[in-house]
């Protein structure tokens, strides 16, 4: 017997993308340079040896884009917008030709109905600011408060959310510390200095954007994983709670409680960052919305970090699949930070889809792995739990960072040799799910 769970009427379904994923154009129409086409660029740091240069080509295909959006009955849309595409140097002169597409991308999507939520920085920072120190200079932090007023100067009529910056975690640790990511550094104190340096950003971004327009909503976007210890022991309880606490705590708490978590604060000694008098209120001044980003969790028994967890099954990224984390990250998040309403900003699957003979992509498993996602998030929102939309990851199979095109996330398939789209079953699914307002389960 299935059941339908119906969701509130305006709840926002959506999806997402991120400018560096799907834009291409990489140096075209003046836009500069920003350290993930550098990385690309360097020889040995992306697994299949692709870069962003292309990508999906966004950035002359957004209105068929859009049209699919609209088909799919998306109501509305993550974008982010790439800072040196309108500002080349990362400081200084705009680029009027960079401006215009975030502005035809923006009446496009209204036009069709959709409501664009922006994301200023999604990892593409300027390489010029990179060579001035990049984000171990708290001169960026000013930087990107003048880069999100000259955006909220230009969309801010259209646009009302605004999220600040995506993902700090993975920028400080996968960026500054394991050198996954762009820049590639590897400097465990340069990471938690840049951790602070991207929530003073925050902080100063936010003020920027309600100094152009204080009706503006601002907000952040967190990842959060649940860390679940898979026994009752104490000694698993203990390092569940500090794995927490050194991931996602070391954001929500400055945000929310204007402090870093004390525990993982004292366990980082000299390494701690640098913090200015003003910065902790600057961090954690009231904000209109919480984005948060969650695939997976992360599971503790024996003192260690399973994986894999006997009897779960596994993404393509290797990540578990286990729903009922969301709901619990939900509740915990809800209950020890006290947010303003929430977002999921991220949620999806990479699987190896395949195109069948008749054009058509199957990709049952995404649709299962959505499905419990969206039944988890129903369960949260009985829990007390201000969820007003979901952002499925993502609208289109994309450039996955340092996974190259290996990783499809799309609801959409693209074909990297043509660029030609096709909606996936899945796509199809949650057009319906959308037609619905509901999930059955
Ligand atoms: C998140 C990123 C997003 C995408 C997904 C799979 O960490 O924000 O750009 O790569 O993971």
């Amino acid at each position: 017997m299935t059941k339908f769970m119906a969701f509130p009427t305006d709840f926002l379904w959506g999806a997402a993308t991120a400018a560096f994923q799907i834009e291409g154009a990489w140096n075209q129409d003046g836009k500069g340079e920003s350290i993930w086409d550098r990385f690309c660029h360097t020889p040995g740091k992306i697994g299949d040896g692709t870069t962003g240069d292309v990508a999906c080509d966004h950035y002359h295909r957004y209105r068929d884009d859009i049209a699919l959006m609209r088909q799919l009955g998306l109501k509305a849309y993550r974008f982010s917008i790439s800072w040196p595409r309108v500002i080349p140097n990362g400081s200084g002169a705009a680029n009027p030709a960079g401006l215009d597409f975030y502005d035809r991308l923006v009446d496009e999507l209204l036009a069709a109905n959709i409501q664009p939520f922006a994301t200023l920085y999604h990892w593409d920072l300027p390489q010029a600011l990179q060579e001035r120190g990049g984000w171990g200079n708290r001169d960026t932090c000013g930087h990107l408060a003048d880069y999100a007023a000259l955006m909220a100067r230009r969309l801010g009529d259209r646009v009302r959310h605004w999220a600040t910056v995506n993902e700090p975690q993975v920028i400080a640790f996968l960026g500054h510390r394991n050198g996954e990511h762009a820049p590639g550094l590897e400097d465990d104190r340069l990471a938690l200095q840049v951790a602070h340096h991207v929530l003073v950003a925050h902080g100063m971004a936010a003020q920027a954007i309600r100094g152009v327009n204080p009706q503006l909503k601002v907000g952040i976007v967190i990842d959060a994983w649940s860390v679940d210890a898979l026994t009752d022991s104490e000694q698993d309880r203990a390092l569940a709670e500090t794995i927490w606490q050194n991931s996602a705590g070391w954001f929500l708490g400055p945000v929310f409680h204007a402090r870093y978590p004390s525990r993982a604060w004292q366990m980082y000694g000299d390494s701690a960052p640098d913090i200015r008098a003003d910065d902790m209120p600057l961090i954690s001044q009231r904000l209109d919305f919480l984005g948060l980003n969650t695939y997976s969790r992360l599971a503790v028994k024996k003192g260690r970090v399973v994986k894999p967890v006997p009897g779960s099954e596994y993404t393509e990224m290797d990540w578990e699949i286990h729903a009922p984390a969301l709901r619990r990250m939900l509740v915990r998040v809800t209950r020890d930070y006290v947010p303003p309403p929430i977002y999921i900003t991220e949620n999806g699957a990479a699987f190896p889809d395949a195109v069948s003979p008749d054009g058509s992509v199957h990709d049952p498993r995404r649709i299962a792995y959505l499905r419990d996602h969206f039944a988890q998030a129903r369960l949260a929102m009985d829990d007390g739990v201000d969820l007003r939309g979901y952002f499925v990851w993502s609208l289109l199979d994309n450039f996955e960072w340092s996974n190259g095109y290996s990783k499809r996330f799309g609801l959409i398939h693209v074909d990297y040799a043509t660029l030609q789209r096709r909606i996936k079953d899945s796509g199809k699914w949650y057009a319906q799910v959308i037609a619905q307002n509901g999930v059955e389960i």
